[in-house]
């Protein structure tokens, strides 16, 4: 028995900033941030929420695939900047979708969140619990960036993107690779809030990420070619057989990096973080929704999809369209 993705969505706040917006409110330029990123332009919410942006995602996924809400029977939402602690957001969005069918719950591994969750949804349907399941990751990063910070505030987007899986005869996910060091969760990291209670007080450290940059390129450019040779042994696909890898989209010359190191043409990695910067847990299912809107899916193909992020936490996922 297979699962199968049978539909993709997405969606993005209206607001769009430039770098040169950018450079408006911080020291910084066009140039700089796309020699040194490849990002030029990003989605930002005026109001848009994690769950309004997954919702209207999940429709899409659910309009392409030509299914009801009604019939989802798992519900996860991926995502790292969530509005509210309780109730979750896939609670939140399964009421907005009417999909009262299914069980829903969140899940946080950062930009690897996507991955993590349709990782999760394929352990249960190909256990037999589940028939299907909508798995959207969502992130609205502009709440929780420093908008002084030229360090950060010029690399993130806010957005949504969904797929449908489903039970499949035909082949459709062929195998995942995942893997997480907390030993190293310092080195990309958001604080919470404070612990105030009877007996003790501890109050909030920064509630803005922080990133030791070189750190996570370092760790991406060695980790993922590692991670994705992994995944591929599993099937005995060469790198150089996958149609298109879809990667993270996090900075253009992580990826290049990795397509170095995997001896594959950079034509064979689209990149979308031009427009969106890095949308986290949303990038991969974004680009997704895209590659095959625009129709550069075709049935048979190989995909790779691979991300990364604070945790640490990666993975990757071969799949056949
Ligand atoms: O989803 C995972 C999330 N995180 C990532 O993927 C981040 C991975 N890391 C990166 O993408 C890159 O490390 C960055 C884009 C964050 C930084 O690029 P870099 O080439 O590693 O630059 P750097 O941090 O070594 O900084 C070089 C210089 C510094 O100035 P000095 O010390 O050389 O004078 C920075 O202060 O660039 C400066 N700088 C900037 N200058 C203009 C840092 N940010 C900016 C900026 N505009 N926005």
């Amino acid at each position: 028995m297979s699962v199968k993705i049978i539909g993709t969505g997405s969606a993005l706040p209206e607001k769009i900033v430039t770098n040169q917006d950018l450079a408006q409110m911080v020291e910084t330029s066009d140039e700089w941030i796309r020699e040194r990123t490849g990002i030029g332009s990003r989605h930002i919410s005026t109001g848009e929420t994690v769950v309004s942006l997954a919702a209207r995602a999940c429709e899409k996924a659910l309009e392409n695939a030509g299914r009801e809400a009604a019939e989802v029977e798992l519900l996860l939402v991926a995502t790292c900047t969530p509005e509210q602690g309780i109730p979750c957001a896939a609670c939140q969005v399964q009421n907005l979708l009417g999909a009262t069918g299914a069980a829903a719950f969140d899940l946080n591994a950062a930009c690897a969140g996507f991955l993590f969750a349709l990782h999760t949804a394929c352990a249960y349907i190909q256990s037999g619990i589940y028939s299907n399941a909508l798995i959207v990751g969502s992130e609205v990063l502009s709440k929780i960036i420093d908008w002084s910070d030229r360090s950060t505030c010029v690399l993130f987007g806010d957005g949504a993107g969904a797929v449908l899986v489903e039970r499949a005869e035909k082949p459709g996910i062929l195998g995942f690779a995942q893997h997480s060091d907390g030993s190293r969760g310092g080195v990309l990291r958001c604080d919470g809030r404070e612990l105030r209670n009877p007996y003790v007080s501890v109050p909030a450290r920064s509630p803005y990420v922080q990133m030791d940059g070189r750190e996570v390129f370092a760790f991406a450019v060695r980790q993922i070619p590692a991670c994705i040779s992994e995944v591929l042994g599993q099937t005995g696909i060469a790198p150089d057989e996958v149609d298109l890898y879809v990667l993270h989209q996090a900075n253009r010359r992580i990826i290049e990096g990795i397509a170095k190191r995997l001896t594959v043409e950079m034509d064979r990695f689209p990149t979308n973080l031009e427009r969106v910067g890095n949308m986290s847990s949303a990038a991969i299912p974004v680009l997704l929704d895209e590659l095959n809107r625009e129709g550069r899916l075709r049935e048979g193909m190989t995909l790779v999809l691979s991300g990364f992020g604070a945790g640490l936490t990666y993975g990757a996922c071969t799949v056949r369209w």
